[in-house]
């Protein structure tokens, strides 16, 4: 058996407008989805999954990923995470040049599905890494993120950045701008994690922003205003010391610059009134900034805070089913067996 894990992320800056080529910051935090994997004598796929956000679900079939049946539970969230497993099966064959190889594959989520937590980089990341490993091929971690990329830009019809799969395979604070991909300094950030339970449909968000942008010249300029908040979030880090805990001036400053970019997304029609109640519950709290993260449309806040406060008062607001502090993970894809 073999066993890889990879970190969910969340989005300092820049989820949606690095679509249009602006650039944006995701930063890989310490929860993982794990994937184990045993090579099997015919080419069947048996995938037996557990996600936070799920019921555990098995289906086997045999060959073709294109031939799997329907997975038989009424969720449309256990059909896109099987996409993204069959996504991952192809890349690892590929990458080993074994057409038929089978597996059987168990897969274990700490991350909430389609919430803008990076659960499907994270399982196809940790997917490919395993399954290649199992087939005795090692990838170099820059390989691992362009199939990952890949396996996300199939399942998603085109609509897919790298920063997903880039940030969980390389772990810590990234910067993505189109196909240019690097890894930048950052400190230890505070992250606080809302999530109200819910998912956002990122292909119709993604839609919904793109024809606002062709509509109105002044979504377009919101658009870039993101890039602008993006560019003076890097310089802040830029001159930060990664090795010590943060200073409270770079803490309100970056807060301030989350908050902006929320109110920009809020404009560009991709929030939702469970994930601003979220975010007001987090700044009355105390914390430093506070944005959704991802797509939009329900799923996850990510707030700067220090203290126990806003994950309380997350816990105490209605809209909240889970608040956690989730640190910045330095590490992305893992081998754990
Ligand atoms: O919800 P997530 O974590 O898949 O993030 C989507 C981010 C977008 O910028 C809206 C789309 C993308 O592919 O970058």
């Amino acid at each position: 058996m073999t066993v890889s894990s990879a970190p969910g992320k969340v989005y300092l800056f820049g989820e949606h407008a690095v679509v249009y080529g602006e650039p944006a910051v995701p930063c890989a935090i310490e929860r993982r989805a794990t994937v184990a994997v045993d090579a099997r004598e015919d080419d069947h796929i048996r995938v037996e999954a557990r996600d936070l956000s799920l019921d555990g679900f098995t289906v086997e079939y045999a060959g073709d990923t294109d031939d799997r049946p329907d997975v038989d539970v009424p969720s449309g969230l256990v059909d896109a995470a099987m996409g993204y497993i069959d996504a991952a099966v192809e890349q690892a064959r590929d990458a080993a040049d074994a057409p038929d190889a089978g597996f059987d594959i168990r897969v274990e989520s700490e991350i909430p599905l389609g919430a803008g937590l990076g659960s499907s980089a994270a399982v196809v990341v940790a997917g490919i890494d395993a399954a290649t490993r199992e087939l005795g091929v090692e990838l170099s971690s820059e390989e691992l993120a362009d199939r990952a990329y890949r396996a996300e830009y199939d399942v998603q019809d085109g609509q897919a950045s790298r920063a997903d799969t880039f940030c969980s395979a390389m772990g810590g604070a990234v910067r993505v701008e189109g196909d240019d991909c690097r890894r930048i300094d950052a400190p230890n950030l505070p992250f606080v994690v809302g999530f109200d339970g819910g998912a956002g449909d990122t292909g119709e968000l993604v839609a919904g922003v793109r024809s606002l942008r062709e509509e109105y010249g002044f979504a377009a300029d919101t658009v870039e205003s993101i890039g602008d908040i993006v560019r003076e979030g890097e310089s802040l880090l830029a001159a930060a010391d990664p090795a010590s805990d943060p200073e409270p001036e770079l803490l309100a400053d970056l807060g301030r610059l989350m908050d902006f970019d929320h109110g920009l997304l809020e404009a560009l029609g991709v929030s939702s009134r469970t994930l601003d109640n979220m975010v007001w519950a987090a700044r009355e709290a105390g914390a430093h900034g506070a944005k959704l993260t991802g797509a939009g449309g329900g799923g996850c806040i990510v707030a700067l805070d220090e203290t126990p406060e806003t994950r309380t008062a997350l816990r105490y607001t209605a809209e909240c089913r889970d608040a956690f502090r989730a640190e910045l993970d330095r590490e992305g894809v893992r081998a754990e067996k």
